[in-house]
């Protein structure tokens, strides 16, 4: 069923609540966990009309900046995998895996996945919050659009490696986390060399995780 208006406003409202709240107490997630889900899968046939065609820009900007290809990259929140498809098709070593946790996402994510970068990225059901991934397992993790747990972030990010935070649509992005807050909170676990993207309506941030001592 198509959604209605007044249904997307209300989920843009309720997507801005859950990140303030779950940035705030990452343990209040459990309770937006179910709710979020089901309205990402209900909007997951008519996400890629809704999408601005600008809207990974920002997420451009920053892989730009990036100091070395990564061989294996990581999409938290990939939707319908457009993220994960413009990392594959920028770095051809690179093995991308792209995580949701709303399946509907992931089918047409699969469905879209061009045959030529079909060797390298795949799509999988996973909770941010608690990954199914080894220590350091990735020399990028990029996030879209989506809610940062930090803990999750640092834990798979490879020392020397970097994350990518994009916001199609900057502070009037519904899932949006103000820099000063990135910074701090990623900061706090050892990340650095923050820089700021602007393009489109857009923000991005790119940090590195420090080497490890
Ligand atoms: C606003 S959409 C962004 C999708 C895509 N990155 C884009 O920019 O088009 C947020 C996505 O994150 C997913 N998501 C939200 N919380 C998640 C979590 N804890 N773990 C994995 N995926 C999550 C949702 O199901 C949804 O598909």
């Amino acid at each position: 069923m198509k959604l209605g208006e007044l249904e997307r406003r209300l989920g843009r409202r309720f997507s801005r609540a859950t990140t303030n709240a779950v940035v705030a107490r990452p343990r209040l997630w459990g309770l937006f966990r179910g709710p979020l889900r089901v309205l990402f899968g209900r909007m997951a046939p008519q996400w890629d009309s809704m999408r601005r065609p600008d809207a990974l820009a920002p997420l451009e900007a920053a892989l730009d900046a990036l100091p070395h290809a990564p061989r294996r990259a990581l999409d938290l929140g990939t939707g319908t995998g457009a993220a994960a498809f413009v990392i594959a098709s920028r770095f051809p070593e690179a093995e991308v895996i792209g995580v949701d946790i709303a399946e509907e996402m992931l089918a047409h994510a699969r469905q879209k996945t061009p045959p030529k970068l079909s060797a390298r990225v795949t799509f999988q059901a996973a909770d941010a919050s608690r990954l199914p991934f080894d220590d350091a397992s990735f020399e990028l993790v990029s996030l879209a659009n989506m809610i940062p747990f930090f803990d999750e972030l640092a834990r798979v990010t490879a020392p020397g490696g970097s994350i990518v935070l994009s916001f199609s649509a900057g502070p009037e992005t519904p899932i949006w986390v103000a820099p000063k807050r990135l910074r701090a909170e990623l900061g706090a676990r050892g990340f650095g060399e923050f820089a700021d993207f602007r393009a489109g309506l857009g923000t991005a941030l790119l940090a590195r995780k420090g080497e490890p001592v």
